[in-house]
Protein backbone atom coordinates (compact mmCIF):
# COMPACT_ATOMS: atom_id res chain seq x y z
CA UNK A 1 0.00 0.00 0.00
CA UNK A 2 1.53 3.22 -0.91
CA UNK A 3 0.38 6.01 1.62
CA UNK A 4 0.89 10.29 1.32
CA UNK A 5 0.78 11.67 4.56
CA UNK A 6 0.32 15.11 4.95
CA UNK A 7 1.47 17.48 7.79
CA UNK A 8 4.54 14.98 8.13
CA UNK A 9 6.62 17.28 10.52
CA UNK A 10 4.04 17.87 13.00
CA UNK A 11 3.09 16.45 16.35
CA UNK A 12 1.15 12.83 15.19
CA UNK A 13 2.81 12.82 11.54
CA UNK A 14 6.45 12.27 12.90
CA UNK A 15 5.14 10.05 14.93
CA UNK A 16 2.95 8.61 12.04
CA UNK A 17 6.80 8.37 10.30
CA UNK A 18 7.98 6.71 13.02
CA UNK A 19 5.52 3.99 13.22
CA UNK A 20 5.88 2.82 9.96
CA UNK A 21 9.98 2.26 10.05
CA UNK A 22 8.81 -0.09 12.74
CA UNK A 23 6.12 -1.87 10.87
CA UNK A 24 7.61 -5.51 10.03
CA UNK A 25 6.51 -4.22 6.47
CA UNK A 26 6.97 -0.89 6.26
CA UNK A 27 4.17 1.14 3.82
CA UNK A 28 5.85 2.74 0.86
CA UNK A 29 5.53 6.34 2.46
CA UNK A 30 5.75 9.85 0.92
CA UNK A 31 5.55 12.18 3.07
CA UNK A 32 5.01 16.13 1.89
CA UNK A 33 5.58 19.07 3.95
CA UNK A 34 3.98 22.83 3.69
CA UNK A 35 6.73 23.50 1.41
CA UNK A 36 5.85 20.71 -1.07
CA UNK A 37 1.81 22.06 -0.77
CA UNK A 38 0.48 24.75 1.60
CA UNK A 39 -2.98 23.64 1.94
CA UNK A 40 -4.51 26.93 2.58
CA UNK A 41 -3.86 27.33 -1.55
CA UNK A 42 -6.88 25.14 -1.94
CA UNK A 43 -6.69 25.25 -5.67
CA UNK A 44 -3.15 23.53 -5.37
CA UNK A 45 -4.86 20.71 -3.76
CA UNK A 46 -6.22 18.59 -6.32
CA UNK A 47 -3.15 19.01 -9.04
CA UNK A 48 -0.49 18.50 -6.55
CA UNK A 49 -2.20 15.10 -4.88
CA UNK A 50 -2.87 14.11 -8.58
CA UNK A 51 0.97 14.18 -9.58
CA UNK A 52 1.27 11.69 -6.53
CA UNK A 53 0.97 7.85 -6.79
CA UNK A 54 -0.85 6.81 -3.56
CA UNK A 55 -3.77 4.58 -2.40
CA UNK A 56 -3.85 6.48 1.30
CA UNK A 57 -3.81 9.81 1.84
CA UNK A 58 -2.81 10.71 5.58
CA UNK A 59 -3.94 14.30 6.18
CA UNK A 60 -2.49 15.74 9.51
CA UNK A 61 -2.56 19.21 8.68
CA UNK A 62 -4.20 21.67 10.44
CA UNK A 63 -4.93 25.35 12.27
CA UNK A 64 -5.35 24.38 15.37
CA UNK A 65 -4.75 27.23 17.43
CA UNK A 66 -7.87 27.56 19.58
CA UNK A 67 -7.80 30.82 20.27
CA UNK A 68 -6.24 32.65 17.38
CA UNK A 69 -8.44 30.52 15.07
CA UNK A 70 -11.58 32.34 16.75
CA UNK A 71 -10.69 36.00 14.87
CA UNK A 72 -9.50 34.27 11.90
CA UNK A 73 -12.51 31.64 10.59
CA UNK A 74 -11.41 32.26 7.20
CA UNK A 75 -8.47 30.76 7.33
CA UNK A 76 -9.73 27.96 9.49
CA UNK A 77 -12.41 26.63 7.34
CA UNK A 78 -10.47 27.25 4.62
CA UNK A 79 -7.45 24.45 6.06
CA UNK A 80 -10.00 22.45 8.21
CA UNK A 81 -13.04 22.31 6.16
CA UNK A 82 -12.63 23.33 1.94
CA UNK A 83 -8.99 22.10 1.70
CA UNK A 84 -9.91 18.60 3.51
CA UNK A 85 -12.98 18.47 0.53
CA UNK A 86 -10.54 18.81 -2.32
CA UNK A 87 -8.44 16.02 -0.49
CA UNK A 88 -11.38 14.00 -0.34
CA UNK A 89 -12.07 14.81 -3.70
CA UNK A 90 -8.56 13.83 -5.20
CA UNK A 91 -8.76 10.50 -3.52
CA UNK A 92 -12.07 9.59 -4.87
CA UNK A 93 -10.65 10.68 -8.33
CA UNK A 94 -7.55 7.87 -7.86
CA UNK A 95 -9.98 5.54 -5.78
CA UNK A 96 -7.73 5.82 -2.57
CA UNK A 97 -8.92 6.11 0.89
CA UNK A 98 -8.61 8.83 2.75
CA UNK A 99 -7.84 9.10 6.68
CA UNK A 100 -8.55 12.48 8.41
CA UNK A 101 -7.83 13.89 11.58
CA UNK A 102 -10.71 15.79 13.62
CA UNK A 103 -11.08 16.65 17.07
CA UNK A 104 -13.01 15.82 20.42
CA UNK A 105 -14.15 19.41 19.74
CA UNK A 106 -16.77 19.13 17.41
CA UNK A 107 -19.06 18.09 20.43
CA UNK A 108 -20.48 20.61 22.75
CA UNK A 109 -19.24 19.35 26.19
CA UNK A 110 -22.24 19.47 27.88
CA UNK A 111 -23.13 15.67 27.76
CA UNK A 112 -21.31 14.76 30.93
CA UNK A 113 -19.87 11.44 29.75
CA UNK A 114 -17.70 10.05 27.04
CA UNK A 115 -18.61 10.77 23.20
CA UNK A 116 -19.82 7.74 20.88
CA UNK A 117 -19.49 8.39 17.22
CA UNK A 118 -23.16 7.94 17.19
CA UNK A 119 -24.00 11.58 19.13
CA UNK A 120 -24.90 14.95 17.48
CA UNK A 121 -21.80 16.98 17.08
CA UNK A 122 -22.51 21.08 18.34
CA UNK A 123 -19.04 23.17 18.58
CA UNK A 124 -19.02 25.81 20.45
CA UNK A 125 -15.87 27.86 19.07
CA UNK A 126 -14.97 28.09 15.63
CA UNK A 127 -12.07 25.75 15.29
CA UNK A 128 -14.63 22.57 16.25
CA UNK A 129 -16.76 24.38 14.24
CA UNK A 130 -14.48 23.94 11.12
CA UNK A 131 -13.04 20.62 11.69
CA UNK A 132 -16.65 19.38 11.70
CA UNK A 133 -17.03 21.11 8.38
CA UNK A 134 -14.35 19.43 7.12
CA UNK A 135 -15.36 16.11 8.22
CA UNK A 136 -18.61 16.14 6.53
CA UNK A 137 -17.96 17.63 3.00
CA UNK A 138 -15.25 15.23 3.23
CA UNK A 139 -17.64 12.38 4.15
CA UNK A 140 -19.56 13.82 1.17
CA UNK A 141 -17.47 14.24 -1.12
CA UNK A 142 -16.26 10.39 -1.14
CA UNK A 143 -17.18 7.01 0.52
CA UNK A 144 -13.98 6.00 1.42
CA UNK A 145 -13.16 8.16 3.91
CA UNK A 146 -11.95 7.40 7.81
CA UNK A 147 -12.37 10.55 10.22
CA UNK A 148 -10.16 9.51 13.61
CA UNK A 149 -11.11 12.34 16.01
CA UNK A 150 -8.16 12.69 18.68
CA UNK A 151 -7.98 14.68 21.33
CA UNK A 152 -5.44 16.62 23.71
CA UNK A 153 -2.18 15.22 21.89
CA UNK A 154 1.11 14.49 23.47
CA UNK A 155 4.09 13.48 21.22
CA UNK A 156 7.94 13.81 21.01
CA UNK A 157 7.75 16.51 18.46
CA UNK A 158 5.56 18.37 20.29
CA UNK A 159 2.76 19.95 18.49
CA UNK A 160 4.19 22.35 16.19
CA UNK A 161 1.64 25.00 15.56
CA UNK A 162 1.23 25.21 19.03
CA UNK A 163 5.10 25.45 19.97
CA UNK A 164 4.95 22.15 22.55
CA UNK A 165 2.75 20.22 24.28
CA UNK A 166 0.89 20.29 27.64
CA UNK A 167 3.23 17.36 29.16
CA UNK A 168 6.28 19.84 28.58
CA UNK A 169 4.32 23.10 29.53
CA UNK A 170 3.60 21.04 33.07
CA UNK A 171 7.19 19.40 33.50
CA UNK A 172 8.88 22.77 32.93
CA UNK A 173 6.56 25.19 35.19
CA UNK A 174 6.76 22.40 37.58
CA UNK A 175 10.62 22.60 37.67
CA UNK A 176 10.81 26.46 37.53
CA UNK A 177 8.40 27.34 40.08
CA UNK A 178 7.55 24.12 42.17
CA UNK A 179 4.14 24.50 41.58
CA UNK A 180 1.24 24.54 39.03
CA UNK A 181 -2.09 26.05 38.79
CA UNK A 182 -3.96 24.01 36.24
CA UNK A 183 -8.00 24.29 34.87
CA UNK A 184 -9.87 21.45 37.35
CA UNK A 185 -13.37 21.57 35.75
CA UNK A 186 -13.20 20.55 31.95
CA UNK A 187 -12.96 16.91 31.28
CA UNK A 188 -11.04 15.43 28.18
CA UNK A 189 -8.89 12.67 26.72
CA UNK A 190 -5.72 12.87 27.09
CA UNK A 191 -3.91 10.54 24.55
CA UNK A 192 -0.57 9.46 22.70
CA UNK A 193 0.14 10.45 19.11
CA UNK A 194 2.18 7.54 18.98
CA UNK A 195 -0.48 5.63 19.61
CA UNK A 196 -3.08 7.74 17.32
CA UNK A 197 -0.43 6.38 14.74
CA UNK A 198 -0.33 2.89 15.60
CA UNK A 199 -4.35 3.00 15.65
CA UNK A 200 -4.55 4.73 11.83
CA UNK A 201 -1.83 1.04 10.42
CA UNK A 202 -4.36 -0.84 12.38
CA UNK A 203 -7.57 0.37 11.16
CA UNK A 204 -6.04 0.17 7.48
CA UNK A 205 -4.17 -3.57 8.30
CA UNK A 206 -7.89 -4.84 9.05
CA UNK A 207 -9.33 -2.93 6.48
CA UNK A 208 -11.86 -1.20 8.74
CA UNK A 209 -15.39 0.19 7.25
CA UNK A 210 -14.95 3.56 6.62
CA UNK A 211 -16.86 6.07 8.96
CA UNK A 212 -15.71 7.94 11.96
CA UNK A 213 -13.93 6.73 14.84
CA UNK A 214 -13.16 7.80 18.63
CA UNK A 215 -8.75 7.22 18.65
CA UNK A 216 -8.12 7.78 21.92
CA UNK A 217 -6.12 6.48 24.53
CA UNK A 218 -8.68 5.06 27.23
CA UNK A 219 -9.84 6.79 30.32
CA UNK A 220 -10.25 10.49 30.97
CA UNK A 221 -9.11 12.97 33.68
CA UNK A 222 -9.63 16.78 34.00
CA UNK A 223 -6.26 19.11 33.01
CA UNK A 224 -5.42 19.51 36.89
CA UNK A 225 -5.58 15.59 37.13
CA UNK A 226 -3.55 14.90 34.19
CA UNK A 227 -0.86 17.44 35.17
CA UNK A 228 -1.05 15.35 38.67
CA UNK A 229 -0.21 12.32 36.89
CA UNK A 230 2.56 13.92 34.91
CA UNK A 231 4.37 15.51 37.52
CA UNK A 232 3.62 12.29 40.05
CA UNK A 233 5.01 10.00 37.00
CA UNK A 234 7.95 12.25 36.55
CA UNK A 235 8.86 12.32 39.69
CA UNK A 236 9.01 15.75 40.21
CA UNK A 237 8.39 17.55 43.76
CA UNK A 238 6.04 20.37 43.10
CA UNK A 239 2.17 20.74 44.31
CA UNK A 240 -0.49 21.07 41.53
CA UNK A 241 -3.60 23.19 42.63
CA UNK A 242 -7.06 22.60 40.84
CA UNK A 243 -8.32 25.83 39.38
CA UNK A 244 -11.62 26.70 38.25
CA UNK A 245 -11.52 27.69 34.25
CA UNK A 246 -13.40 31.06 34.92
CA UNK A 247 -10.01 31.81 36.55
CA UNK A 248 -7.81 31.43 33.31
CA UNK A 249 -10.40 32.76 30.65
CA UNK A 250 -9.37 32.24 27.08
CA UNK A 251 -11.00 33.74 23.91
CA UNK A 252 -12.60 30.74 22.40
CA UNK A 253 -15.11 28.47 24.77
CA UNK A 254 -13.93 24.85 25.82
CA UNK A 255 -16.23 21.92 25.89
CA UNK A 256 -16.75 20.77 29.72
CA UNK A 257 -16.74 17.70 29.39
CA UNK A 258 -15.42 16.68 25.86
CA UNK A 259 -14.31 13.04 27.24
CA UNK A 260 -14.37 10.21 23.68
CA UNK A 261 -15.56 6.72 23.73
CA UNK A 262 -12.89 4.62 22.06
CA UNK A 263 -14.94 1.51 22.14
CA UNK A 264 -15.60 1.04 18.90
CA UNK A 265 -12.12 1.47 17.43
CA UNK A 266 -10.96 -1.15 20.16
CA UNK A 267 -13.20 -3.26 18.39
CA UNK A 268 -10.99 -3.19 15.57
CA UNK A 269 -7.59 -2.21 16.88
CA UNK A 270 -7.88 -4.57 20.00
CA UNK A 271 -7.32 -2.88 23.77
CA UNK A 272 -6.70 0.55 23.52
CA UNK A 273 -4.04 1.50 26.37
CA UNK A 274 -5.01 3.61 29.03
CA UNK A 275 -3.39 7.89 28.89
CA UNK A 276 -1.60 6.50 32.09
CA UNK A 277 -0.03 4.03 30.48
CA UNK A 278 0.59 6.09 27.41
CA UNK A 279 1.99 9.12 29.24
CA UNK A 280 4.53 6.76 31.21
CA UNK A 281 5.93 5.54 27.36
CA UNK A 282 6.06 8.84 26.53
CA UNK A 283 8.35 10.21 29.28
CA UNK A 284 10.31 7.05 28.89
CA UNK A 285 10.71 7.92 25.42
CA UNK A 286 11.58 11.54 26.25
CA UNK A 287 14.33 10.01 28.63
CA UNK A 288 12.46 11.71 31.89
CA UNK A 289 12.01 8.41 33.78
CA UNK A 290 13.75 5.45 33.23
CA UNK A 291 12.37 1.78 31.95
CA UNK A 292 13.32 0.91 35.36
CA UNK A 293 10.70 3.39 36.80
CA UNK A 294 8.12 2.22 33.78
CA UNK A 295 8.43 -1.41 35.68
CA UNK A 296 7.43 0.04 39.41
CA UNK A 297 4.31 1.68 37.76
N1 LIG B 1 -2.71 18.84 19.33
C1 LIG B 1 -3.84 18.51 19.92
O1 LIG B 1 -3.95 18.50 21.15
C2 LIG B 1 -5.03 18.11 19.08
C3 LIG B 1 -6.27 17.88 19.72
C4 LIG B 1 -7.35 17.46 18.94
C5 LIG B 1 -7.20 17.29 17.57
N2 LIG B 1 -6.00 17.54 16.99
C6 LIG B 1 -5.86 17.33 15.54
O2 LIG B 1 -4.81 16.40 15.34
C7 LIG B 1 -4.16 16.68 14.10
C8 LIG B 1 -2.66 16.68 14.31
O3 LIG B 1 -2.33 17.60 15.34
P1 LIG B 1 -0.80 17.85 15.77
O4 LIG B 1 -0.81 18.08 17.23
O5 LIG B 1 0.06 16.80 15.19
O6 LIG B 1 -0.56 19.24 15.04
P2 LIG B 1 0.81 19.97 14.65
O7 LIG B 1 1.96 19.38 15.36
O8 LIG B 1 0.56 21.44 14.80
O9 LIG B 1 0.96 19.60 13.11
C9 LIG B 1 0.16 20.20 12.14
C10 LIG B 1 0.80 19.96 10.81
O10 LIG B 1 0.02 20.65 9.84
C11 LIG B 1 0.89 21.42 9.05
N3 LIG B 1 0.20 22.56 8.49
C12 LIG B 1 -0.46 23.55 9.15
N4 LIG B 1 -0.94 24.43 8.29
C13 LIG B 1 -0.55 24.02 7.05
C14 LIG B 1 -0.73 24.52 5.75
N5 LIG B 1 -1.40 25.66 5.52
N6 LIG B 1 -0.22 23.82 4.70
C15 LIG B 1 0.48 22.67 4.92
N7 LIG B 1 0.70 22.15 6.13
C16 LIG B 1 0.18 22.83 7.20
C17 LIG B 1 2.01 21.82 9.98
O11 LIG B 1 3.13 22.26 9.26
P3 LIG B 1 4.08 23.43 9.85
O12 LIG B 1 4.93 22.76 10.91
O13 LIG B 1 4.85 23.90 8.68
O14 LIG B 1 3.19 24.48 10.45
C18 LIG B 1 2.21 20.50 10.71
O15 LIG B 1 3.00 19.62 9.94
C19 LIG B 1 -4.77 17.97 13.58
O16 LIG B 1 -5.79 17.63 12.64
C20 LIG B 1 -5.45 18.58 14.79
O17 LIG B 1 -6.58 19.36 14.45
C21 LIG B 1 -4.90 17.94 17.71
Amino acid sequence: MRVLLLGSNGQLGTDILSANVRRTRPFELAALRRQDLDVSAVDQIKPTLHSHDFDVLINCTSYHKTDEVETNAGLAFTINAHAVKAMAEACRAKNAKLVHISTDYVFSGNDQRPYVETDCAGPINVYGASKLMGETLARRAHDDVYVLRVASLFGVAGASGKGGNFVETMLRVAREKGEVRVVGDIVMSPTATADVADMIFAVLDKKAEPGVYHAVNTGSATWYEFAREIIQQAGIDATVTPISSDEYPTAAKRPPHSALDSAKMASVVGPIPSWQEALNRYLVAKGYVTAESEALL
